[in-house]
């Protein structure tokens, strides 16, 4: 059977469902700011770094603001995520995930993550991943966000593999095309209406065995 040379998970909305966190406290933000959106705008910013989210948010309204504002703002932004966040424990995990990382690592294929948080390394451990993957790739370590392909490109190298020989798992439409554009196997997790150019979209892990989801990916 043909298996990926690695596979490289999104943190954020695909290990374990933080997306909430950050659009409540981005919409507590824009409120602030006499700003408003809803899920359908949020979607632009799964993703993307903290800082090219609040200047799609600023942009909404054509909203200039001095650099040392646009700092605080973020600031404050993340201080109320990492409230929220802090109550993480390996229980919030999303269901079918443990199974299926165990299956890949029985399988022997490296594993990596590629997030766009800075705070990747602080829910990691929340979570009590440290020593799942053999590299984690987040927002500290890239100049480029997604859908820039340089989180996964990293990634691919420092696990010696192929990038087209590796599966992205990724809940957001900015993370499917950084894997496209590196030419990588890409794999949405979530709704077809918003990952459509995945080469393959699943709704979450429940039940799904990596034997299963490359046969998938074979017939594409
Ligand atoms: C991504 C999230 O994983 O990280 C985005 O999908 C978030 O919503 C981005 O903006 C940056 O995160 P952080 O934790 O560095 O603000
Ligand atoms: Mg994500």
């Amino acid at each position: 059977m043909w298996k990926p040379e690695a596979c490289i998970f999104d943190l954020d909305g695909v290990i374990v469902e933080t997306s909430d966190a950050h659009f409540k406290a981005w919409q507590r933000l824009a409120e602030s700011l006499g700003i408003s959106f809803g899920e359908e705008f949020n979607e632009q910013l799964k993703g993307v770094s903290r800082r090219k989210s609040i200047e799609k948010i600023l942009a909404l309204e054509d909203r200039q603001l001095p650099e040392e504002e646009i700092q605080r703002l973020m600031d404050k932004k993340n201080g109320w995520y990492q409230d929220s966040i802090a109550e993480l424990t390996p229980d919030d995990i999303l269901e079918g995930v443990p199974e299926f990382l165990t299956s890949l690592q029985q399988m022997e294929i490296p594993l990596g993550i590629g997030s766009s948080s800075k705070n990747a390394p602080y829910i990691i451990d929340y979570l009590q991943l440290n020593d799942t993957f053999g590299v984690i790739i987040d927002g500290n370590k890239v100049d480029n966000t997604k859908p820039d392909p340089e989180v996964f490109l990293k990634g691919t190298k420092a696990l010696n593999a192929d990038p087209s020989k590796t599966i992205v798992f990724e809940d957001a439409a900015s993370g499917v095309d950084a894997a496209n554009n590196g030419g990588m196997i890409s794999v949405g997790v979530g709704s077809q209406e918003y990952l459509g150019d995945a080469n393959l979209v699943i709704s979450d892990f429940v039940g799904l065995t990596p034997q299963k989801l490359f046969s998938q990916l074979n017939e594409k």
